[in-house]
């Protein structure tokens, strides 16, 4: 059975990475969509919120499971028996990092293998800091995230959330 994970931020989650998960989804037998803590980032939701908004937008891929976790990504994607890291790339600009993170992890474990999908192209501009800084300074976001999402947005935002 081939197990992936997707690891990442998603603060929040959008239709970028929602688009990427249906993708994978369809390639793998089972997709973990596992949201990380970054200490480098001042985040807007809690990573169980994360994980809750992700699984709200997920609930009609059956194969698709969400959780979260803190450490080594390597070592999370081992203790699932998964054997593939999924990325998404949006444009070359996203290349030399993921590069970079791509060999890093082959170094800490040659046999999990990442494999990067291209983001539809009407999603190549989208990011979750833009998302946020947008619907903050009062732009509209619909065609970016989901109605759940952009709900929630606007509370912790109304509320002056940052976790
Ligand atoms: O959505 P992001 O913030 O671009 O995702 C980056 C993420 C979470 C995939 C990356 O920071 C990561 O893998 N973090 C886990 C810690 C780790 O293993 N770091 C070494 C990566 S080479």
């Amino acid at each position: 059975m081939a197990k992936a994970v997707y690891p990442g931020s998603f603060d929040p989650i959008t239709y970028g990475h929602l688009d990427v998960i249906r993708r994978a989804a369809a390639v793998f037998d089972e997709l973990n969509v596992a949201v990380v803590h970054n200490p480098n980032k001042n985040p807007l939701f809690s990573l169980s919120e994360r994980v809750e908004l992700i699984r709200a937008c997920t609930s009609d891929l059956p194969n698709v499971t969400v959780s979260q976790f803190e450490g080594l990504l390597v070592k999370y994607v081992e203790e699932q028996g998964a054997q593939v890291i999924v990325k998404g790339l949006r444009a070359v600009s996203d290349f030399e990092y993921e590069f970079q993170m791509a060999l890093m992890n082959r170094k800490q474990n040659p046999h999990i293998e990442t494999l990067f999908m291209m983001t539809s192209g009407r999603y190549s501009y989208l990011s979750s800091s833009l998302v946020k800084e947008v619907l903050r300074l009062g732009g509209c976001v619909r065609e970016l995230v989901p109605p759940l999402v952009e709900e929630r947005m606007r509370q912790a935002i109304m509320r002056g959330d940052a976790k």
